[in-house]
């Protein structure tokens, strides 16, 4: 019998119960013998729910208990996680999370730790939720030179940008529609910022480059600028606007960025839509791979985190190599970085000179919304862009073209 925690009882705390009691018996053919919860943490009351019986308000009691090998982690934020998990893993069990805050910031930290005691810090349901995406990094694409990673990372402003494009539903509606349907994070700024898959972009650049990618190093952009008239020129390309986290090697240098961007349909990513997230992996040898499924949601994400519980089960006391060195990954500023843009500006099709001349030879775009004008630009740097956008009157927005 093999006994676990579940530190934290929310959204995917009170998922990972549901999947280790509804899936009980393939875990146990999976696993090779029975699992059980032996203590839930959280200090709310839940009076006449089946977790009543293994309820407890002292972490003391799981890191204390010997025959709990595995602690389970879904609290999410930095704090009491951090602490309570650094004081399971010393403890020698071994940690599963849910929580790319903690991973993102601490990773180096707790990876050392589990390394040290011999056990495993496993954090496969913190990117992608349901998506199996990390092992498949570690392991799957071990052979690749990965030079590119790009993901649909953040299912609430993904269901909110497909709510806005086919729907026209303002981005307020669509947000609250998110809340209520219990994946967006408590706070919205997290996800409409961008700063949620900013966290995942930097563990998914992290596994690939081995080395540790700082998340307050990725230049983040969210969605709050992007408006209706933004999808009437998507629309008109026949393009679609996804908010994007990518890291990739250009011309020798490593970038990183998390941006909405103007994805074409020939890119699987256009497809993607509602809460599904995906991430396209490029790798040297392999070409494109693409992960899609649930990036959040509570059963979704408890899959995720109970196949990494059965995989410290069959390695206990056994450190697997699960994230990446010490060692900082520097990143190159995005003004060296190349693509194209589509501008608005005031006014009509005569400002089309001063475009040219400004950007290089594009494309005017007319999406039929009065009083303006696109334009798409060559492929030219960002810095490029900046300058020729500095002297100009009336810009109204500009977004990114993903190649
Ligand atoms: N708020 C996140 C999202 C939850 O919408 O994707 C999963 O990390």
């Amino acid at each position: 019998m093999r006994q676990i925690a579940i530190m934290g009882f929310g959204t995917i705390g009170s998922g990972v119960f549901d999947v280790v009691n509804t899936n009980r018996e393939v875990i146990k053919r999976n696993l090779g013998e029975e699992l059980q919860v032996k203590y839930v943490l959280d200090i709310r009351e839940f009076p006449g729910q089946p977790v009543e019986k293994v309820l407890v308000h002292d972490v003391d009691t799981i890191v204390n208990d010997p025959d709990v090998d595995i602690v389970v982690e879904t609290m999410g934020g930095l704090e009491p996680a951090f602490t309570f998990v650094k004081k399971a893993l010393e403890a020698g069990k071994s940690v599963a999370t849910s929580n790319k805050e903690l991973v993102a910031k601490k990773g180096v930290e707790l990876l050392a730790l589990a390394k040290e005691k011999n056990s495993n810090f496993f954090f496969g349901a913190s990117v992608g939720g349901g998506i199996p995406i990390i092992r498949p990094l570690l392991r799957s694409l071990s052979a690749d030179e990965i030079d590119q990673v790009t993901g649909i990372l953040n299912g609430t402003t993904n269901y909110i940008l497909t709510k806005m494009d086919q729907e026209e539903t303002s981005f307020e509606d669509a947000l609250k529609e998110a809340q209520d349907n219990g994946f967006a994070e408590r706070k919205p700024e997290a996800d409409v910022e961008g700063f949620d898959a900013c966290r995942k972009i930097a563990i998914l650049s992290s596994i690939v480059l081995e080395k540790f990618v700082n998340f307050e190093d990725i230049q983040t952009e969210g969605i709050t600028k992007i408006t209706t008239a933004d999808f009437q020129y998507a629309r008109k390309l026949g393009w679609a606007i996804k908010l994007l986290g990518s890291s990739w090697k250009e011309n020798g240098r490593v970038y990183a960025m998390v941006a909405p961007a103007l994805v074409k349909p020939e890119n699987p990513l256009f497809a993607v839509n509602d809460v599904f997230n995906a991430i396209l992996v490029h790798g040297n040898m392999v070409d494109n791979v693409m992960f899609y499924g649930r990036g959040a949601g509570s059963h979704a994400t408890a899959s995720a985190v109970m196949a990494d519980v059965v995989e410290a089960a069959k390695n206990l006391h056994q450190n697997i190599y699960a994230g990446w060195t010490a060692e900082k990954q520097e990143l190159s500023g995005i003004s060296t970085s190349r693509k194209q843009f589509l501008i608005r500006v005031k006014g009509d099709a005569s400002r089309k000179s001063e475009l040219v001349e400004k950007f290089g030879s594009g494309q005017l775009i007319d999406a039929g919304v009065a009083g303006e004008i696109g334009y798409l630009t060559p492929v030219i740097s960002e810095k490029e862009f900046d300058e020729a956008a500095a002297g100009m009157e009336g810009i109204l927005h500009r977004i990114r073209v993903q190649a």
